[in-house]
């Protein structure tokens, strides 16, 4: 059990579609508290296995003072939306405006293999239906209109870990403020 390096944008980890759980193992227990551990140092909102370079559908997330964590999770979206900067620990310093559903309830399992199920509006909301997205190899740029897809892009170009395999040093302090997932 430890703090893992995240894997930057540019790591086809974060590209690619992770696998079900199909062991509810002590290996499973482990990557859980490796996930929750580099969250929280980072520090972060919210994590996914792929952005520590594990290919399985397990997330964590800490917001508003509480922590959770979903294996192989399915997500049901409200149609009302909700609007805000979001960030991401694998695009370190950016954040941009993005468009989310302002609910959502997720059902998955608990690392034990007990089924769960998540209600969570605003920020929690925001927080599942972005790392739900890291399970499909979704990065938030991917959800932004036009006009911050197109900023993205350019801040991408421009950032310091830009092009490099896999850089070992996070840019900090970033204007996410801890809030990134
Ligand atoms: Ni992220």
């Amino acid at each position: 059990m430890a703090v893992q390096p995240i894997r930057i944008f540019g790591d086809p980890v974060l590209r690619t579609p992770a696998q079900p759980v199909e062991d509810f193992d002590k290996e499973l227990r482990n990557l859980v508290k490796d996930l929750h551990q580099t969250m929280l140092e980072a520090p972060g909102a919210g994590l996914a296995a792929p952005q520590i370079g594990v290919g399985l559908r397990v997330f964590v997330w800490h917001v508003d003072g509480e922590s959770g964590h979903l294996v192989n999770p399915g997500l049901d979206l409200s149609d009302e939306l909700q609007e805000g900067e979001e960030g991401c620990l694998s695009l370190p310093g950016l954040a941009f405006d993005t468009s989310r559903a302002l609910k959502v309830v997720a059902t998955g399992f608990n690392e034990y293999g007990d089924p769960v199920r998540i209600e969570g509006t605003e920020y929690l909301a925001r927080a599942l239906q972005h790392e739900n997205d890291h399970l499909d190899g979704v990065l938030f740029i991917d959800r932004l209109d036009r006009e911050q897809r197109k900023l993205a892009l350019k801040a991408i170009r421009e950032a310091q870990w830009s092009g490099e395999p896999a850089p070992a040093v996070k840019v900090s302090p970033h204007p996410t403020f801890g809030r990134a997932l």
